[in-house]
């Protein structure tokens, strides 16, 4: 993996910058341009999440491969800046980050800090899998220009090694080294307990507009029928459910949410204050999988499950 990582390595203008947009309709530029911008400020979020996990990181090679994955986003960010820029031809009006995207940042920055490590994870693979598998393969189909889809498969080639670590780090997690990591650390004082807690809540109250954002609004254009965004969910969920990983903290409170959810008293009354607690819409709350589909995913390795991620984001 880290031979890939200095092998694979880029410059953004290593693209051809000169070729000619398509033409657009005003309201399709506007959108593009909005989406590309967005994607600048996700790209650089993913890269500040690879940073915590490099300086958690104790393994030399996992430093570094880290370190090349801080590398990559920002590459990604300038590229996606520039996309937003390359296709502003009209200047119809200025673009700025989506202020949810920017609200949950910080708050998630925060919370990184001090929170365990496997919740920065869970976010970071759930983020990689509906960026890759769903939202940068819509956007680019919808743009659908050389342009694009020459920034997009070397993004790709990027994002297919980090979506290989962030599963080899799922599995970490849910594993006896961890837990022996956890029993290692010195117990926390009391405020800086409260203080995770004011950060969890802080960042789950921010996520569901994030999301809403940056990530169900563009889709809703993009893919309207929302079979990637599904695809993205039902691989989030079989991952979050495997054995060794569902009994933790985290995924269980959001799997109890969910059950609530699903539930028909529970979740007629309460369906609209659970979803925006754990921040999703509700079509990818609902289970995604079937029975069969759960006992084939949890009979495969992670590694097998990351491949068959990434080859699902090549699929037409
Ligand atoms: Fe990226
Ligand atoms: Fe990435």
């Amino acid at each position: 993996m880290l031979a890939m990582c200095h092998r694979d390595q880029w410059q953004a203008d290593d693209l051809d910058w000169s070729v000619k947009p398509r033409a657009l309709s005003p309201e399709h530029e506007v959108a593009i341009c909005q989406y590309f911008t967005d994607m600048s400020g996700i790209e650089l979020l993913a890269g500040e999440l690879f940073r915590v996990q490099r300086d958690l990181a104790t393994d030399p090679r996992l430093v570094a491969i880290f370190d090349s994955f801080v590398v990559d986003e920002e590459r990604h960010a300038e590229v996606a800046r520039r996309l937003a820029a390359h296709y502003d031809v009209h200047r119809y009006r200025t673009y700025t980050l989506n202020p949810h995207l920017a609200r949950f940042r910080d708050a998630f920055v925060e919370a990184v800090h001090h929170l365990p490590p496997d919740i920065a994870n869970a976010y970071i693979t759930t983020g990689e899998l509906l960026l890759d598998v769903a939202l940068l393969r819509s956007l680019d189909d919808f743009v659908n220009d050389e342009m694009s889809h020459a920034a997009m498969h070397l993004i790709n080639r990027d994002e297919s090694r980090h979506i290989a670590i962030d599963y080899f780090m799922v599995e970490y997690y849910g594993s006896g080294a961890y837990d022996a990591w956890l029993a290692a650390q010195p117990k926390k004082p009391l405020r800086e307990r409260a203080r995770a807690a004011a950060a969890l809540l802080t960042f789950l109250y921010h996520a569901g507009p994030f999301f809403k954002a940056v990530f169900f609004a563009p889709m809703d254009m993009t893919d309207p029928q929302g079979e990637r965004l599904l695809e993205a969910f039902k691989r989030i969920q079989l991952l979050g459910e495997r054995p060794g990983i569902a009994d933790r903290p985290f995924p269980r409170f959001i799997r109890g949410v969910q059950s609530l959810f699903n539930h028909p008293v529970a979740g007629r009354l309460a369906g609209p204050a659970l979803a925006r607690v754990i921040g999703l819409d509700p079509r990818v709350i609902r289970t995604l999988y079937t029975e069969e589909e759960k006992r084939r995913a949890d009979a495969m390795s992670v590694e097998e499950l990351a491949e068959e991620a990434l080859a699902a984001k090549y699929r037409s």
